[in-house]
């Protein structure tokens, strides 16, 4: 989504800067054309060897030299975007002004792009009504604040003002400006994280699963334009987000029943949740005493989610399974795929270096059904969200 959109970084005089170069990495990566331009002060915080290096272009921080002048104008123009970060309560303070003392606030002044900021600054600063005032002001020019996050400071003090992520501030100008919403109007229905089957009031039988997987998807899917129903069980991870209706379940039988009732509505389903294949036949209803040396409990097969939901799916119904897979991993994948009547499976192997529960970044193949088959490489579990959901866009919904 990045790859080839010309993105102008403007760094200025701050502790957070060091994240900037990593920042630059990451929009290299992605296949951007980065241009930095630096404050003076920025200087003394990271190198402009270290960012011409890293973004293949020299970094410009003066207006005019001896010999030349800097085409700030063109440099506005020639940007899709302009991403000042981090920025600093200073330069806050001339671009709500419209001071231009340096190359950066000229260039932002004469951008014709849009201009985002990741603010960076102490507690107390980030709290001062000057500096609440300078950013109405910015809102009110049109330009886009990205909220800064709370943590440990420069100060040693632990609060509000800590420049948003790399990760962030790249997935906040992805969502916010390069995405197409291709899955506009259609209705997505996601499962994530373990289920838990009781064995008494203090026991249950569950696995490992933190539903991450299942989050980036629910969130990437949103982001492509899709209302999301995110089915999800009992993850340590507290998950909320604009635009996705999560419902909370338990056990295996609760994630079967909020599944179907949401099935008929979804026009794209994505089962990521690990779902207890056994349930103990009775749950005591109270502590089971450690009485006799062993312990036997019957279990009784759970229903399958997934299966079930393949045997109702109407033609325009697409249905993605995943399999976790420790051996035999491709065939078990294609037999899944079959027997549960899915559209797509999306194999993890357990053998893989980096992927399975736990981490936070897997390693996919998938395969659909008309045989065609998609391998990438392990990747942060965000992203993995993206390709899975590129790939679903591209088969079914472009
Ligand atoms: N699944 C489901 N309901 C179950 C078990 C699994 O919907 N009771 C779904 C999972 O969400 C996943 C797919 O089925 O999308 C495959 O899950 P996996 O655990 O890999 O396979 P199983 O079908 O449970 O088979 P096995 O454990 O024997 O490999």
């Amino acid at each position: 989504m990045l790859a080839g959109k010309k993105i102008l970084v403007g760094i200025t005089g701050s502790i957070a800067a060091y994240k900037s170069v990593y920042l630059v990495r990451l929009l290299i990566k992605a296949g951007a054309e980065v241009k930095v331009i630096m404050t003076p002060s920025a200087k003394d915080f990271v190198s402009p060897l270290t960012l011409s290096t890293l973004s293949r272009n020299p970094v410009i921080i003066d207006l005019f030299d001896e010999q030349s002048w800097a085409n700030h104008v063109m440099l506005g123009r020639w940007a899709d975007i302009m991403v000042i970060a981090p920025l600093s309560c200073n330069t806050l303070a001339k671009m709500a002004n419209g001071l231009c003392d340096n190359l950066l606030l000229a260039t932002y002044l004469s951008a014709t792009c849009p201009v985002v900021v990741a603010p960076a600054m102490d507690e107390d600063m980030w709290h001062h009504p000057s500096t609440k005032a300078n950013l109405v002001i910015l809102e009110s020019f049109g330009n886009h604040i990205i909220p800064v996050e709370k943590g440990d400071l420069a100060s040693g003090l632990n609060g509000e003002g800590r420049m948003a992520e790399p990760e962030g501030i790249i997935e906040y100008i992805t969502t916010n400006f390069f995405l197409t919403r291709p899955l506009d109007g259609k209705k997505a229905l996601v499962t994530a994280g373990p289920t838990y089957e009781p064995i008494d009031p203090v026991r249950f039988i569950g696995n490992h699963s933190s539903g991450k997987m299942g989050i980036a998807i629910a969130k990437e899917l949103y982001h492509r334009g899709a209302a999301v129903t995110l089915v999800m069980g009992p993850s340590q991870y507290e998950f909320s987000a604009e635009g996705i209706a999560v419902v909370r379940v338990k056990t295996a039988d609760q994630m079967y029943k909020s599944c179907h009732d949401n099935y008929p509505e979804s026009d794209l389903t994505v089962m990521a949740a690990a779902v207890a294949d056994y349930t103990p036949v009775e749950t005591a209803d109270q502590k089971i005493k450690k009485k006799s040396d062993s312990l036997t409990i019957t279990l009784s097969k759970t229903k399958d989610i997934l299966k079930s939901l393949g045997e109702k799916k109407n033609s325009k119904q697409v249905l993605v399974g995943f399999a976790l897979e420790t051996n035999d991993e491709k065939k078990n994948a294609l037999e899944k795929l079959a027997k549960k009547n899915a559209d797509m499976i999306i194999l993890n192997s357990m053998m893989d270096a980096g992927a399975g529960f736990g981490y936070d970044t897997n390693k996919i193949t998938i395969f659909d059904k008309s045989g065609q088959e998609f391998s990438f490489d392990t990747k942060s579990k965000t992203d993995v969200a993206k390709d899975i959901v590129d790939t679903i866009i591209r088969l079914y919904y472009a």
